[in-house]
Parts: structure tokens; sequence; C-alpha cells
């Protein structure tokens, strides 16, 4: 197969393990801050199908990744129910909160065609520019952290209120779950018919749930996507990213049709290496914080990632998105190190 990322995921297992980042699109590049200048808001550039497909193609042209991530976001989903998103410069995301189940009259219970028309749009765009070899990965947020931002209004600390609102009127909270489930399927597959080869599904907030909500919140939901997507895409790849798992990884790998999963940094080789990796890609997982510092303590960490996993089915990434303060030049070191190992090493 040409597109080695893709290879990965249904089964293969190069010598040399392909790569990508998480938020690979994005501030620490001068060519992004330039566009999204002239874009106006961040929404803005995300319903711009013409900017959208440039940005998503900025970092191939730097560093040839061997996938594309459509730009997007996960809060398009709200936006196209109905609910009020804005993203306030240096702030992060705002929305106009869903305190209670009275809330939900108020979401439409279908996605607004001309919003995520404007994603697809971006996606037939960014295709038709795309590297033969690069693999283009179309994403949505795991219904409980797009939950946690709807509930909240915001993001930081404040998955308490979604935890709170799952506590006091779990039925309630399990009408706005079934929502961006079926929601999620749509978008899903409103990507896949417009060109992308892959889904990722993100749950940045799973590791703040106790073992019997993660099960109902995280894992559940997540499951019915991929059955949802996998019914009418059987061919299309699923990557789940449940951050802060830890060894509740295991339960998205025996409980969903997931063919990979991503780990952030903390991860446990051992208990991956015995439990994951004989039954799944693993994507990940340098910590960002260690591309940020750079130096002898960037090669250490890509070099434990590519000894822990390089012998199973690895998609080299970080553990989580990259740092806007980042160097470019040590995206370079990291890109140089990973190409240049072998297994037989
Ligand atoms: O390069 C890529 O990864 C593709 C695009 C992408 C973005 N957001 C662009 C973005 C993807 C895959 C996401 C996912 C996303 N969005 C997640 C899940 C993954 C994660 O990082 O945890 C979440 C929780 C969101 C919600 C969100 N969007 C937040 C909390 C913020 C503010 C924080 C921040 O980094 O500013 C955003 C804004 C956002 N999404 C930016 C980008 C490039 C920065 C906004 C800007 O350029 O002004």
């Amino acid at each position: 197969m040409h597109k080695p990322l893709l290879a990965v995921l249904k089964g293969h297992h190069p010598a040399s393990p392909p790569i990508w980042m998480m938020r690979q699109a994005g501030r620490y590049l001068p060519e992004y801050r330039e566009v999204r200048e002239k874009a106006g808001s961040f929404l803005d550039l995300c319903f711009n199908p013409e900017l959208a497909a440039e940005v998503t193609l900025q970092p191939l042209r730097r560093f040839g990744f061997d996938g594309a991530i459509l730009f997007s976001d996960i809060l398009v989903v709200p936006h196209a129910l109905g609910q009020t998103v804005t993203f306030e410069v240096g702030e992060g995301p705002r929305l106009d909160p869903l305190v209670d189940a009275g809330g939900l009259s108020r979401l439409s219970d279908a996605l607004a065609p001309e919003i995520v028309g404007k994603v697809y749009e971006a996606v037939a765009r960014i295709k038709e520019q795309l590297p033969e070899t690069t693999t283009l990965i179309g994403f949505c947020g795991a219904p409980w952290t797009v939950a946690t931002y709807m509930v909240a209004g915001r993001g930081g600390d404040d998955q308490v209120a979604a935890r709170l609102f799952a506590y006091r009127d779990p039925e309630g909270f399990s009408r706005l779950i079934d929502l961006i489930v079926e929601a999620s399927i749509g978008y899903l597959l409103g990507q896949i018919r417009a060109g992308v080869e892959v889904v990722q599904i993100f749950d940045t907030w799973a590791g703040v749930l106790p073992n019997a909500q993660f099960a109902k919140w995280s894992v559940e939901p997540i499951g019915r996507i991929v059955a949802g997507v996998k019914a009418v895409a059987p061919h299309i790849p699923v990557i789940v990213f449940p951050k802060g798992a830890g060894p509740r990884l295991a339960a998205i790998v025996s409980e969903t049709a997931a063919d990979a999963v991503g780990l952030d940094w903390t991860a446990d080789a051992g208990f991956i290496t015995r439990e994951v990796l004989p039954h799944v890609a693993v994507q990940g997982n340098v910590d960002p914080i260690a591309l940020l510092a750079g130096g002898d303590a960037l090669d250490q960490a890509v070099d434990t990632v590519l000894r822990s996993y390089g012998g199973g089915r690895l998609i080299f990434n970080l553990g989580h998105g990259i740092l806007p303060p980042t160097p470019i030049a040590h995206v370079e070191q990291m890109v140089s190190r990973v190409r240049s190992w072998r297994t037989a090493q």
C-alpha cells in the first residue's frame, strides 16, 4: 500500500512508523497565524473551505507528515445543532450553556446542512491537493467530551457542570448523549462521503470519570458511533483517543470496534504492550512538553515511544496536541529521528 498510515490501520507493520501530530495545523506555524488573521474569527476559518483546506495542508509541506487532519473543531457539532458557539481570542470556546434537560428543546435534532456542508466542501478541496502517500483523517469529539462543553459553556475545569448534570438527571443527560451520538455518526459519514479515509474520535475528558460513568458516558456512546460508521462504511478505520483513560483503554478495545487507540503520554508501556497492542494499532504518545523542551529530553522521549511500541503497529504522534510556543526546529528534530528509525535496530 502506498499510504503508510492507512496500511498500519489495515494491519500492516512497516519498519518505520508513519507520523503525524495532533493539532498539527495551528498557532506554532507562522503561515497558520497569517491565514487565521485574514479569515476573521476561528469559526470563520473553519467554515471557509478554501482557507480550511490551506491550513490543513500547511504542516504537510513543512514536515511531510503521513497524515493530514481536517482543519475544523469538535464544537462544530453543537454549533450545527443550534447552540451558540464563539471562540474568544486567548480564552478558548464559549457556548450558551445547557444547564438542564429543558435546554435540549432549544436544539435541533439534525445538523444544519449549510454549516456542515462547508466542512464537507473543505474535505473535498483537501482531497484534490493531498499528496498521494498522505492519509486524510476526519474527526469528531466523543459525546462525553462534547457534552462537557455544551453543559458548562466553556472549557477549563468545568467538566464539573456535566458531571453534576449526569448525577442529578441521568435520563436527561442520556438524551443529550444520544443526540450527540446520532449527530456525530451523520457528521463522520458526511466527511467520509466527501473523502476522508480514516476518522478519529477525541475523548479529551474521558479521564475525569469514575469507572461506572466511564463505561456509561464514554465507552458505550463511542461504541455506538464506531458501529454506526462501520455499518455504512466498513472499510474506514476508526481511531479512538480517550485521554487519561489509563488501564481503562482495555475497555475501549474490548467494547468498541475501534481499529486503533490513541495513547496519552502517561500510558504504561508494559500494560499497553500486553493488553492493547496485540489487538489494535496504537497512536502516540510523546509528551507535548518534551517536544516544547527539545534537545536530549526530546530525543529520549521519541526513542522511548519507538522502543516501547515500534515492534507492533504504531502510528507515531504526540500524547496530546502540540502547544503554540513549540519551536518548529523541535518538530523537525522529532520527524527526522522517527524517519531514520528502523524496527531491526
Ligand atoms: O490540527 C488539528 O489537529 C486539526 C484541527 C483541530 C482543532 N481542534 C483546531 C483548533 C482539532 C482536531 C481540534 C479538536 C478539539 N477541539 C478538541 C479535542 C482535542 C484536544 O485538543 O483536546 C477539543 C477539546 C476542542 C475544543 C477547543 N477548540 C478548545 C478547548 C479550543 C481552545 C484551546 C486552544 O487551543 O486555543 C479550541 C480552539 C482551536 N481548535 C484552535 C485550533 C487550531 C486554536 C484557535 C485559534 O487558532 O485561535
